[in-house]
């Protein structure tokens, strides 16, 4: 394998930025110093003015394979992620079949290991019935169990309190859940369906997924991990109100934790007008003063990880009528250099962009090896340019989709290279669709 040497870039890594140099050998990181130009490498790149990041671990992906793959698959939403300097995900198990036991885990690893473009794992999903296929799992390979305690797309609904019980109690690897209150949402539907007859707008989204009904759910979760000492991962918080149940400090610490969203830490309601179905998603974007409070508990580490729910589906889908438009929006190509965008209007520092979006995954799901610039750890980089502004545009996007909620947004930084295991799998314009470099994630468990 070919080995890189990345001079003078500025490293943003574990609290602090300090330009030096990168020797990668082997897939590896074999040096970090003040001074490697003397070193040989079959390629030297001088980063001069660039910021050098570790790769971001997306930990709620959706990838559509098997059976969605018209709204998207392994090759082309990974390809996407890594143009947006992705290089590791955790894929979702709402799929058709739905991924539920092991024989789905299996086909899935085997497809992701001939197609895809960045490291992956999957999700074991959970139902009301799979138990014993939950508490078989296999720490070391599979990244959590999904539980959606709320509808959204697909039908893996754990609706019955036993079931979630005994999920809580036995479930030997991280729970990551979707928390929103169907009970509640479905009343909130139809009331507002009877107000507006056949024809309810998008802006009654955050009202029919309403604080209520995210509460009802996350503190529902909450209160089961507590009970059981569960480790819980609560996905997408979009409201003030949820932060009251979770802590501020270091992660290291905490078995109950808390995920937000890039598109919640973008949009507020003041863009339904604007974007409609665009940004109809599960949880629903909210308030502004919701989408400041995730702002700030990401800033204040009541927030540990900052993902992307990319969640692709068609433009024709999209531009059905509200109330049958499904949810979800594409996101991965742009997560990163919009919450460099966020860097630059003064709302997060670097630091904390690659504590939340890189490092934290990593410490969170216990990933061997990856999420930090280390001697001896993967070279999972991203080589960004802070001042190359893009103006986003459905046109140039790399989903099969063919769309993006960011559709004229100007963001000043660009990704520039893309490493996955030492391997250059984008180079700022092109994804070089090299299979061979991903390669599943492993969990120190
Ligand atoms: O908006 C969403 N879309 N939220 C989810 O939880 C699922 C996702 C999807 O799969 O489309």
């Amino acid at each position: 394998m070919k080995s890189t040497l990345i001079l003078n870039a500025c490293v943003v890594n574990e609290g602090e930025q300090r330009t030096c140099d990168v020797l990668i050998k082997d897939g590896r990181i074999e040096a970090i110093a003040n001074d490697l130009k003397h070193e040989t490498a079959d390629r030297v790149i001088d980063a001069t003015g660039l910021h050098l990041l570790p790769g971001m671990i997306d930990d709620q992906v959706h990838f559509r394979e098997p059976g969605l793959t018209h709204k998207g698959d392994i090759a082309s939403e990974s390809a996407a992620a890594v143009a947006g300097g992705i290089t590791s995900y955790m894929e979702m198990p709402n799929v058709s079949p739905p991924t539920l036991n092991m024989d789905e885990l299996e086909k899935k690893f085997a497809r992701a290991a001939e197609r895809s473009v960045a490291n992956y794992s999957f999700y074991l999903g959970a139902s009301n019935h799979n138990i014993d296929e939950i508490r078989a799992v296999d720490p070391t390979r599979v990244c959590g169990v999904k539980v959606f305690m709320g509808a959204s797309t697909g039908n893996l609904l754990v609706d019955d309190p036993e079931a979630l019980d005994l999920i809580f109690r036995d479930c030997p690897i991280l729970i990551a859940t979707h928390c929103e209150d169907s009970g509640m949402i479905d009343a909130n539907a139809e009331r507002i369906s009877e107000q507006y007859g056949g024809d309810v707008p998008v802006e009654m989204h955050p009202v029919i997924r309403d604080v209520e009904a995210c509460y009802a759910s996350s503190s529902m979760a909450v209160a089961l991990a507590k009970k059981h000492g569960s480790n819980l991962h609560v996905l997408h918080l979009t409201t003030e109100k949820e932060l009251a149940l979770f802590t501020a400090g270091d992660l290291a610490g905490k078995r109950i934790t808390a995920e937000a969203c890039v598109h919640h830490l973008w949009f507020s309601d003041r863009d339904y007008p604007e974007r409609g179905n665009r940004i109809k998603c599960n949880p629903a974007v909210k308030a502004q003063s919701d989408r400041d409070a995730i702002r700030e508990a990401v800033r204040n580490d009541v927030i540990d990880v900052i993902a992307t729910d990319h969640a692709p589906h068609l433009l024709s889908e999209k531009e059905q009528p509200f109330m049958q438009a499904p949810a979800g929006l594409p996101l991965v190509e742009h997560a990163l250099p919009m919450l460099l965008e966020l860097y630059h209007q003064g709302v997060f520092t670097l630091e904390k962009v690659v504590q939340k979006a890189c490092h934290n995954p990593a410490i969170r799901y216990q990933v061997a090896n990856r999420g930090f610039i280390r001697e001896g750890y993967a070279a999972d980089l991203v080589l960004v340019d802070l001042n190359a502004e893009q103006q986003i545009q459905d046109g140039s996007v790399r989903y099969k989709c063919g769309w993006t909620p960011f559709a004229g947004e100007r963001f000043r930084a660009r990704i520039c290279q893309t490493f996955v295991n030492g391997v250059a799998v984008f180079d700022g314009t092109q994804v070089i669709a090299n299979t061979d470099a991903a390669q599943e994630l492993r969990f120190e468990r």
